[in-house]
């Protein structure tokens, strides 16, 4: 199956108003992209990065939407809000979400349904902690996480990108070794199959400490479909050339 690749920057809680439009400048300059590239920024910035990004092969997401559609639920955006500005992507249980808000895998899976529901793209975060993964948890943890949204979203599961990202390789510098990454991609991939005939076109990216140096052999690997980008997305350079890997 050949997918096309998808690099998406995750922005986390970082930018200003300026800096941003040199960051999305750059990548405007250096498309088209033979992978699929997208950004995922803080809320305040969505409708400037949406007119930033007018014309430009790059698409833009949300870090994280709310569960509900819309009422009392002070400090939340909704789903139909983002889809008012045209947003394509959202960012759902990232495992900063999972660890300080304390987000369960049933939020995050219903998080999943109403971003489909308005016809937002999930970005569905899995991954283990250290712990998990010294115990030996590793798959059930990634299986269990994965389950709830497949259990929420039935056949609808094919719609949405997983992205594989575990914990300890988050801002470390620590990645994954392709290897270990494309064990856990495999595994993913085979529990999707089991619930949706269209889990050999879903994409599944790999995210923690993804730079320039490692992403191409990261990409490379048969259930690596691109990656979900921390740190290095934040860079022009970096975000480039991590885009390029995805070729
Ligand atoms: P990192 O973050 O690339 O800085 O490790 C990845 C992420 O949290 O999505």
């Amino acid at each position: 199956m050949n997918r096309r690749k998808l690099v998406v920057g995750n922005w986390k809680m970082n930018g200003t108003r300026v800096g941003n439009v040199d960051l999305l400048g750059a990548l405007r300059e250096a498309g088209p992209y033979v992978a699929e590239v997208a950004v995922c920024a803080p809320f305040p910035y969505l409708a400037d990065v949406a007119l930033s990004l007018q014309g430009a092969d790059v698409a833009w997401g949300a870090q994280d939407c709310s569960a509900h559609e819309s009422g009392a639920y002070t400090g939340e955006v909704s789903a139909p809000m983002l889809a008012e500005y045209g947003c394509r992507y959202v960012i759902v249980g990232h495992s900063e979400r999972r660890a300080y808000h304390a987000e369960s895998d049933q939020l995050v899976a219903d998080k999943a349904k109403v971003a489909l529901a308005h016809k937002l793209t999930p970005i569905v975060c899995v991954g283990e902690t250290l712990a998990e993964r010294e115990a030996g948890q590793t798959d059930a943890v990634v299986k269990r996480q994965m389950s709830a949204v497949i259990h929420t979203l039935g056949h609808c599961i094919s719609q949405v990108v997983v992205a594989y990202e575990p914990v300890w390789a988050i801002g470390t510098g620590k990645t994954a070794t392709p290897e270990q990454a494309q064990a856990v991609h495999a595994l993913l991939r085979a529990q999707l199959k089991a619930a949706s005939e269209k889990a050999g076109e879903m994409k599944i990216l790999y995210g923690g400490s993804v730079k320039p140096d490692n992403a191409a052999t990261l990409f490379a690997q048969a259930d690596i479909d691109g990656g979900l980008i921390g740190g290095a997305s934040l860079k022009a350079a970096d975000f480039i050339a991590i885009c390029r890997a995805g070729a």
